[in-house]
This record gives C-alpha cells, structure tokens and sequence, in this order.
C-alpha cells in the first residue's frame, strides 16, 4: 500500500527565523545614535538635483505633512505614505515583490530571483527587473518591495524565503543585486533591497504584535558575507533599504544604530530611506534616531503589526523629544530617488487593488516581448544535475509523464490566492512561483503538460498522463500500466510540499517499469534525491526551479534538444541535511530570546563543504557552480592582463574604509583582468558559464571565493569564446575586525578558473607584497 502523502523528500523544515550570530571576525556592536549617529544625506553622486529638489520641498512641510511621509496609513497597496497634495506629492505605493506587482491581476508572473540566477547571466537579470519595472511602474506601485538581496543569502537549505533570493554566495549575490536593482530603476520605479540584515530564518520571525519570542543575534562576518550584496545594491543606486524581522546582537535590526546609522548609511553611504519590515519596528523614539525612515505598515493595518510614529511622532516633535530636522531627513530621503525617476513629472496611474473583491482588480500592463523574456530566462536557468544518455529526447513516440507537477491546478490558476498557499490541495500543480509575499498572479500558465503535447501534436507522437490530484501515489496501477511500452518516462516532482514519500514512491515506481526516466524538478531549493538519483532507470536530472508562467514553454525546447542546458546551480546540493553548517532546524527553542549563532563564520554553502573537505560524488550531491550541458567545454589559456581600470561602475560610491585609499582611488577599482579559452569540443551549439575563484593567503578565509562569472553563449561546436574577469580591489581583500577595513593581505593567491566551484582546471599564481599589482590608473 503506497503512501498517501506529498511529494518530494525535503531536507528542509518549515521556514525557520530568527536570532544570533557572531562574532570572530566582526565585533562590532549595537549601541545606540550617541555611538554611531545619523549622518546627514548629500545626495550621493548620482542624486545632487534631486537631492535639492527633495530639501526645497520638505523645507516647506509641516511637521503633519513630514509625518505623513514617514508612517504608512490605509490604503490599496502592501504599503501607503500619505499624500501631501498641496506640494503635488501623491500618496506613494508600496507593493510586493520579487516576481511582480502582487495582489493584482494584469501583470506577468516572472521567474523566481532565485530561477534567474541560475541562469547565471547578468544581461538576464537586468533585462528580467527592467520589464518587471515597467510593470510595477504602470501597475501604480512607486516602490516595488524587490529585491531581495543577500536576506536570506543561505546559510541554511531550511531557509522558508532562500527562493525569494538568488545565490548563496555573497559575491554572485552581490551580482544579481545589482543587476535587479539597475533593472528596476530603469524601469522607473524606487527598488527596495530587502531584508537588512542577516536575515536567515523565518521561525521566530515576529513582527511587532504577533510575536511570542523574540529574535536576537550578533554580527559574525557582516562585511565578507551579508553587507556584500547590499554595498552591491547601494552602488547600483537603490533607493529603499528595508530592515528586518530579526535581531542583530540582540538590537533589532529596524533599531540598530550600528547596523542603519553607521553601517548602511556611512560606511556604504546610502543615500536613500530605510523601511521596516511589516512589524519590524518596535519603538519610536530610539528607532526614529538609529536610521529608521519609514514605519510600516504604519497605521495602515489598524496597528495590529504597531502603531508607532504618525501622531506619535508629530507629538514628538512638538514636545522636544525628537527634533524636526530628523523628521524632515527621513523624508528628504524618500523624496530624493522619488525625483530623481522622474515620478512627479511623469505621475503613475492609482494603484487598482480592491480590497473587498481582489479578482476585480485588473489592468493589463503586459508589453510586447515580455513573455518571451519569461521563456528565455526559464529556459537559460534549466540545470542539468545528470545525463546518462536519457537527454535530449529524440524524437520520441509515447512519452508518459508523471507527477503532478505536470499540470495546471486543478482549482483553477491562481486558485491558490494572492500568496500563492491557500490550497486545500497543498499546491498539487505545476510549482511556477513560492508562496508568501513573493509570490503573483500569472497571466495564464503553460505547464509543461501543455507545452509537451504540443510538441507531440506537432512530432505526430503519442502523449499519456498520470497525474492524480490528490496524491501522486495514487495512480500507480495505471502507471505500471503505462510504462513498460513508452519510450520516455517523463517524472515530475517539486517541492512545495512538506512531506516526502509520494514523489520518491513515484520515481521509484517508474524505474521499476521504465529503463528511460527523466525526471524534472520544480523547486525553491534543495531537496533529497538520494534514494533514486543513483538508478540506471533514471537516465536524466533536470532542475527547473520556479520559471513563472511559462513552465512547460520554457523546458520542453531543452528536453528536445533545441536548446543545450546551461542553469548552473546558484547553491550546493547536498546529499543531506548534515552536509550544511546549519544542520538541524535553525533555531526554534521557545525562550524568550532565541540565539542562532552564526558559528560557521564565513564559511556557508560550498566554503563549508570545501573546507569540511565533503566531496562531491556527483550522485545526490552537485557542487556550486555545478550544470552539464549537451555539449562539452575545454578550458584554456588563463590570462592576466594587469592593467587595471578606475572603476565605472559605481552609480552611487560607498565609502568602505581600505588600506591604501588616497582619495583618488576605489575598492572597486579594477587591479587586473583575468581571462580564459573556452573551446565548444562537442556536437552542438552550447553556452557555458565560466567561473573564477580566489584562494585568498589569510588565515580564516575559505578554500576559495568566487569572484568571477561569465557565461559565453550560443558558441557553436568547434568554435571558442573568451571569458573575462574584471577583479576589483575588493575581490581580493578582506575585512579586518581589527582596523575595521578592508585590506588585501601579502602572499600568494591563486587563481582557479573552470566550469564549477570543484572542477577548475586552469590555475594562475600570483604575489601579493603591501599593495596588489601596480595601483590602477
Ligand atoms: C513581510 C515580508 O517579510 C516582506 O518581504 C514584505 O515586503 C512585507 N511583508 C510586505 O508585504
């Protein structure tokens, strides 16, 4: 008798949340604004006639209409600032997320971040939030509550959110940030990075009103590893910072004058406003002074998540507690990036959320291209774990497919509500985005059942299904049934659910009658594959992640062969839950202050299983950076080219302390490029994503640090492409806990370039004496 429950085995739990990490090689702490004050907003160098526009107008607001622009109040969006129309400032909105404008109908339903950075493609990401921008942007919503950036990162597979992000490594994160945030503006809307910081657990998360414990934890590795992709957002020009649930040795991190005051706001020098998370404030004098901007949801949920500032902090004021120019620089950095996009002079249309009946709320702002987009980044993410010949498909007869990750909801799409988890069957369907605040509405979905029977309508082949909608065990009379005479078992699996056998009982079913199984996987992260990943019958792994709504469009031209994957894996997967730093549910001891220690230090995903020395077997358990192809790559010629470059990448500069900075010169500067061959020594044409790391001679760093990516794409067989990689100062330093800055050591680097984190066959000493390389130009 087969087990009646969910689909694939996760080594993950419930999402956990919060607490404590410290502290070897970061000690800071959290004191308070006398310690670590706020520093005045300049503008940065991107926003100078914004930043005077903002000053003019809040110089002429009361302290009411300054007010207003601080604290949420009612209305149609996630979040709402009051309208001050007499300075022509409409009320702004916030809306989620990081797949689209949420909780209304008319827009696409993009591919997960997390979906995106397996395609490992910076083009793609840019070109993904520059149409998701359009889209927020003629939705209504000012400030779109995307992306998230390196909170969570990853520290743990048990991560609820690790979806909602993109890689593990803070570097590769740091890329996409950039990329997401530089797509988003362009799109005309204010980015929000989110969750400052260290945010890694969802158990224990509590938002202000809601909570029975709190969530306390320290600041190990907040340079080397959480800042890194938020310095990446600043310096592409994001406009919002939003704080998090979770406590920072034990300050919270939405009243941590360290973390927002000196950190954020000095040492990256962000120039514009910082948000909390819905609850993430829990005071309003100390938070008003430690770099706290924006309080929502504000009165906007009838303070069920708090109800600190609006009259309060107007009451604030006008006795003395808090004074008005601290009011009136909350709201010149709001206003600041509101300008510089041009919001005022180019208004948005109202926000069409309908409180009372929200399937009513509709207005397509779908453009011409965007779907396509959808495919291709799908497509381009798909991730080839293993190929024993089972892929690609040529030209099959009958193809049977398994699972009901195949199909469309049974409900109906978007029957699983506006954060995608109100299901009574669980999410029986096709996993095209995660649940929660990150998840859309789509359009339509094509799942891959879809797009697989048009392929055989058009091949003149034969198509067989078995998906249950109840279980996926429950058909299995039928599916020993089908099998034995299709030429291709196509076994869909995902994880959304929360327990495990079916999707196992359902693989292993299929290689009991099928020596062809290709087995496709829709998740939001790592799940357990060891039972089956071994089987001769399983002749193909594939990982889809969460494409959207073009599910089944965007894989079946890679099961065909059309297309030669080439997602590689934004995280290392495991053979087990064991294999991770943090190995056992993250923290959820019922106390009043839940610690997490961050003990791993720098060490997270694949720095903890090269220095655990864990070795890939490439059954259950893929490196970083790992993804075949149906083509092959050779790997040649390693260059450095030491010329270095002043750097040009900075939209807006932080002002991270280095050994060695003269004022004229940049941690991210350009010291020296490396560059590699990559022969397509295969059949077919194929893409390839190149990656380079550092071995860096400092006691306490990892094995090494990716500090390089570049994908060649499309080079057909027998023809070679150059990867390049530009290394900035900052790629080859590290943080000293010491002199609180950034220095790159004296010794002996080394240089690894190669197709993933443990197979670089090409390898480049070089020397490091007081500064690195002759100074750049
Ligand atoms: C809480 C989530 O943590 C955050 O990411 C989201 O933007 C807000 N809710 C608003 O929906």
């Amino acid at each position: 008798m087969l087990s009646t429950k969910l689909a694939l085995t996760a080594f993950f739990a419930v999402s956990p949340a919060f607490a404590t990490l410290f502290q070897s090689r970061d000690s800071t702490e959290n004191a308070n604004s006398s310690q670590w004050p706020a520093p005045p907003a300049n503008g940065g160098k991107a926003w100078a006639s914004a930043f005077a526009k903002a000053n003019a107008t809040a110089a002429q607001m009361t302290v009411e209409e300054l007010v207003n622009l601080t604290t949420g109040v009612f209305g149609p969006c996630a979040g709402n600032l009051g309208a001050v129309p007499r300075l022509n400032i409409p009320q702004l909105c916030l809306d989620d997320g990081p797949t689209g404008p949420r909780d209304v109908h008319g827009g696409s339903q993009f591919p997960a971040e997390l979906t995106t950075a397996a395609t490992w493609d910076r083009e793609l990401m840019f070109l993904r939030t520059k149409a998701m921008g359009q889209e927020f942007h003629d939705q209504g919503v000012h400030i779109p509550l995307a992306p998230v950036t390196g909170g969570p990162l990853g520290r743990t597979p048990l991560e609820g959110r690790g979806w909602e992000g993109s890689f593990t490594d803070p570097y590769a994160c740091g890329e996409a940030s950039y990329q997401y945030v530089a797509g988003l503006l362009e799109g005309g809307v204010a980015p929000v990075s989110k969750h400052w910081i260290a945010y890694e657990q969802e158990t224990f998360r509590n938002p202000f009103g809601l909570t029975e414990s709190d969530t306390p934890f320290p600041l190990l590795t907040m340079h080397e590893v959480y800042m890194w992709a938020f310095a990446e957002a600043v310096r592409a020009g994001v406009s919002l910072v939003m704080c998090s649930y979770n406590r920072v040795n034990n300050t919270h991190a939405c009243n941590s004058a360290k973390g927002l005051n000196n950190l954020l706001k000095t040492e990256l020098n962000f120039q514009g406003s910082v948000v909390s998370d819905w609850g993430g404030q829990w005071n309003s004098v100390p938070s008003a002074l430690n770099g706290l901007d924006i309080s929502m949801p504000g009165s906007g949920d009838g303070g069920v998540l708090g109800d600190f500032w609006g009259d309060t902090l107007i009451t604030l004021v006008n006795n003395g507690t808090i004074s008005k120019d601290i009011v009136r620089e909350k709201v010149v950095r709001t206003l600041t990036p509101y300008y510089f996009l041009g919001q005022d002079v180019n208004p948005l249309p109202p926000f069409i959320f309908n409180l009372l009946f929200p399937n009513t709320a509709y207005r397509n702002v779908r453009k011409p291209g965007t779907a396509e987009l959808i495919r291709e980044i799908g497509t381009s993410s798909i991730t080839l774990l293993k190929n024993t010949g089972g892929l690609p498909l040529r030209n099959p007869q009958r193809v049977a497919v398994l699972g009901n990750d195949a199909g469309n909801n049974v409900l109906g799409t978007n029957a699983c509500g506006p954060t995608n988890s109100d299901c009574p069957l669980n999410n029986l369907v096709s996993l095209t985005t995660g649940g929660g605040s990150g998840s859309t509405f789509a359009p339509y979905i094509v799942t891959p059942l879809d797009a697989l029977t048009q392929r055989v309508i058009q091949d003149n082949a034969e198509i067989g299904a078995i998906i249950s909608h109840t279980n996926n065990s429950a058909a299995s009379e039928a599916i020993l049934a089908l099998l034995p005479d299709v030429d291709v078992t196509l076994v869909f699996l995902n994880r959304w659910s929360t327990e495990g056998a079916d999707a196992d009982d359902l693989v292993a079913q299929a290689v009991s009658v099928s020596s062809n199984v290709v087995v496709v996987i829709h998740t939001t992260g790592v799940v357990n594959i060891e039972k089956w990943a071994d089987n001769e019958n399983v002749t193909a792994i594939v990982v889809a992640y969460l494409p959207g709504q073009e599910a089944g469009s965007s894989l079946v031209p890679v099961l065909y062969g059309d297309v030669s994957p080439s997602g590689k894996l934004p995280w290392t997967w495991g053979t087990s839950l064991a294999d991770y730093p943090v190995s056992k549910r993250v923290v959820d001891d019922h106390v009043l202050s839940p610690q997490a220690n961050f003990t791993e230090g720098v060490f997270i995903d694949y720095r903890w299983f090269d220095k655990q020395n864990i070795t890939p077997r490439y059954g259950g358990c893929f490196p970083f950076g790992f993804g075949l192809s149906y083509t092959t790559f050779d790997y040649s010629d390693l260059v450095i080219d030491s010329k270095g470059s002043k750097d040009n990448s900075s939209v807006m500069e932080t002002a991270e302390p280095f050994v060695g900075s003269d004022g004229t010169n940049s941690l991210y500067d350009v010291l020296f490029t490396a560059s590699a061959t990559i022969k397509n020594t295969g059949n077919v044409t194929g893409s390839e994503v190149a990656q380079l790391y550092i071995s860096i001679p400092e006691e306490g760093e990892p094995v090494r640090v990716l500090r390089g990516f570049d994908k060649v794409k499309n080079v057909t067989a027998g023809a070679r492409a150059t990867a390049s990689f530009p290394v900035r100062r900052k790629d080859v330093s590290v943080w000293s806990v010491v002199d609180q800055q950034w220095f790159v050591p004296n010794g002996t680097f080394k240089i690894s370039v190669g197709s993933s984190s443990r197979n670089l066959p090409l390898v480049s000493i070089f020397i490091s004496v007081g500064t690195l390389f002759a100074d750049s130009e």
